[in-house]
């Protein structure tokens, strides 16, 4: 019997996932492992950040975390400007490019920081952000769960505008990101950031090659691959 054409591999698809968390939960940490692990089965990667992954952005973090004071709400749009230029420039069209973009912070930290943190209200700060990015939301968010001591700890002495706040603003953010997860499980993977690094990078790797047929190769990386 004459065999059945088989059909091409079809290409991968782009790929979008957020790493978040409170400051010191290890979000770059994991997002250059992962992002290691990506381009050893062949893929494309694009490691960015928020606020600053442009050069727009880089203008506005500085404004935002290093400068004197900036009212609440305008805090929260400086943020969303920053998003809608990040997205509209960097991760859409590199999602169309079948990258695979990595973002260590996304709206979900303006939700935790501006909306809960500095009770501008959950769901205005959500609005505004997903306006800013045309409601582009990544497939996975990774949650860094950290406590507010533990982050304070490891971010050592230099602190920018926002690491600045109290204890109990952190406990405030981590709180507004464990309700984000509680409401949307399939959307989160939430980790205890106190574990170790290579074993919260196994973790994430798991996690995506159960996700989607084109991550199935997808292994850890070893911890001498990332030493640099
Ligand atoms: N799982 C972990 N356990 C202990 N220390 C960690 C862990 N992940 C990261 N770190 C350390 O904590 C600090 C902050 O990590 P980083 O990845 O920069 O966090 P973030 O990007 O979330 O602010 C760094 O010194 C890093 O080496
Ligand atoms: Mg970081």
């Amino acid at each position: 019997m004459p065999q059945e054409p088989t059909s091409p591999t079809p290409e991968p698809s782009g790929l979008f996932v957020a790493f978040e968390g409170g400051d010191g939960a290890g979000k770059s940490t994991q997002s250059r492992l992962l992002g290691a692990a990506l381009e050893a089965i062949g893929r494309e990667v694009v490691l960015t950040r928020e606020p600053g992954g442009t050069e727009l952005g880089a203008q506005i973090r500085q404004v935002l975390l290093h400068g004197d004071h900036v009212a609440p709400r305008a805090e929260a749009l400086l943020f969303a400007a920053d998003r809608a230029h990040h997205v509209a420039t960097v991760v859409r069209p590199a999602l169309e490019r079948r990258a695979v973009v990595l973002t260590d912070r996304y709206m979900d930290s303006s939700i935790a920081y501006q909306g809960v943190a500095r009770a501008l209200s959950h769901d205005d700060v959500r609005d505004i952000s997903r306006w800013a990015v045309e409601d582009l939301l990544p497939e996975l968010t990774v949650l860094l769960d950290v406590t507010a001591a533990e982050g304070r700890a490891r971010r050592g002495g230099v602190h920018d505008r926002l690491e600045r706040e109290d204890d109990a603003f952190h406990e405030a953010v981590r709180q507004g990101y464990r309700q984000l997860a509680e409401r949307d499980p399939a959307r989160y993977l939430v980790l205890d950031a106190g574990r170790d690094p290579m074993d919260l990078h196994r973790a994430v790797c798991r996690a995506l090659a159960g996700r989607s047929p084109d991550l199935r190769m997808l292994v850890p990386v070893s911890h001498q691959d990332v030493v640099r």
